[in-house]
């Protein structure tokens, strides 16, 4: 595949699909496993996940998933085991991927597969040079009014990625600085809910960044987390309207959100703690417009195209980047 610039025949228009079902793109575990530490979480349990508890674990997640949102599959592939927390694909906003640019070389395989599944589905991807690590959704999460983007930086995802995201998507971003290596991904500590509120762990977080997060957050809007349902990652939840999907959370929390409105929908997640991860970590939000014209176009769903995936083709080893170099970087807050 040559290096893409911007169609802009494949960009459809930022307007909302209020009428349409979320759309999400998971992986199954057929082919999970902790095999390597690049995060506290995994340091210890080197194959001591059990692929068998896992795929029951993610099916269970899979179904509350879809009760309330479509999902997308994407084929797990070999020698990518944490290919299940596609959150780490990268970002999509109105029909346009901003494809990860992965810190550790573990992951780094994993940008070829998850490059062409966008591609095969229509979207317009863009790449993060090499030299600018980004780790997708699991550092970057739009406020639910969709004005900016919160974006986190330290453990993976440089700072410097900041500036193509807000060219690329055009969005105002703000950076976050994340300074708990438990709490590695923004996407870990940080969750923005409907209805105007925030979910996060601020011991996560640097104090200009708790500022920043308390100046567009009033505090009748901030769910504030502890410590022991952080752990749990309480945060790395997937909300959809007034459904709140997550990993298993204190009676304390459930009662608060529910008081808010939310419905709570606990999943136990532990077999993908062990590798870092748990609810929001194992899905990417897709934009369905651009997948419904996909099939429009070839008269097929995405599900039809991974029957006949196998085996990928090969793809160059760079990856293509964002063509224009934006302004360096200054904190948009
Ligand atoms: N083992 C994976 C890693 O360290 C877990 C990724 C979790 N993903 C997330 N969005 N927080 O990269």
């Amino acid at each position: 595949m040559s290096t893409q610039s911007i169609e802009l025949t494949n960009v459809i228009p930022p307007i909302a699909a209020a009428t349409t079902r979320p759309t999400y793109l998971m992986c199954a575990p057929k082919l999970y496993d902790v095999s390597y530490v690049i995060n506290p979480w995994m340091a210890g349990n080197i194959h001591a996940s059990s692929r068998g508890r896992a795929a029951q674990q993610w099916q269970n997640l899979y179904k509350a998933i879809t009760e309330v949102a479509d999902v997308e599959l994407v084929e797990p592939q070999p020698g990518s085991p944490d290919m299940v927390f596609t959150a780490n694909a990268g970002l999509e906003r109105n029909g346009i991927v901003v494809l990860s640019s992965f810190f550790h070389s573990e992951r780094q395989a994993e940008e070829r597969h998850f490059r062409r599944w966008f591609h095969d589905s229509g979207y317009t991807v863009l790449g993060m040079p090499r030299e600018t690590p980004f780790e997708g959704e699991g550092d970057a999460l739009f406020s639910t009014d969709g004005t900016r983007l919160w974006a986190g930086h330290g453990p993976r995802t440089a700072p410097t990625s900041h500036p193509y995201l807000r060219k690329a998507l055009k969005v105002e971003v703000v950076s976050l600085h994340l300074i708990d290596p438990r709490f590695y991904h923004l996407d870990t500590c940080f969750a923005p809910l409907q209805g105007g509120y925030i979910m996060y762990y601020p011991q996560a977080f640097d104090v200009t960044s708790r500022n920043k997060i308390e100046a567009f957050y009033p505090s009748s809007k901030r769910i504030i987390i502890n410590e022991a349902d952080a752990v749990r990652f309480a945060c790395n939840a997937i909300n959809i309207r007034r459904t709140i999907i997550l990993n298993d959370i204190s009676r304390e929390l459930t009662t608060q959100l529910e008081s808010r409105g939310f419905h709570v929908v606990q999943v136990a997640l532990g077999e993908f703690l062990k590798a870092g991860g748990a609810a929001k970590c194992l899905v990417m939000r897709l934009d369905p417009r651009q997948l419904q014209r996909k099939s429009l176009l070839t008269g097929k769903t995405s599900r039809d195209h991974l029957l006949c995936l196998t085996p990928p083709e090969p793809m160059p080893a760079s990856s293509p980047s964002v063509s224009q170099t934006p302004s360096p970087s200054t904190d948009p807050s």
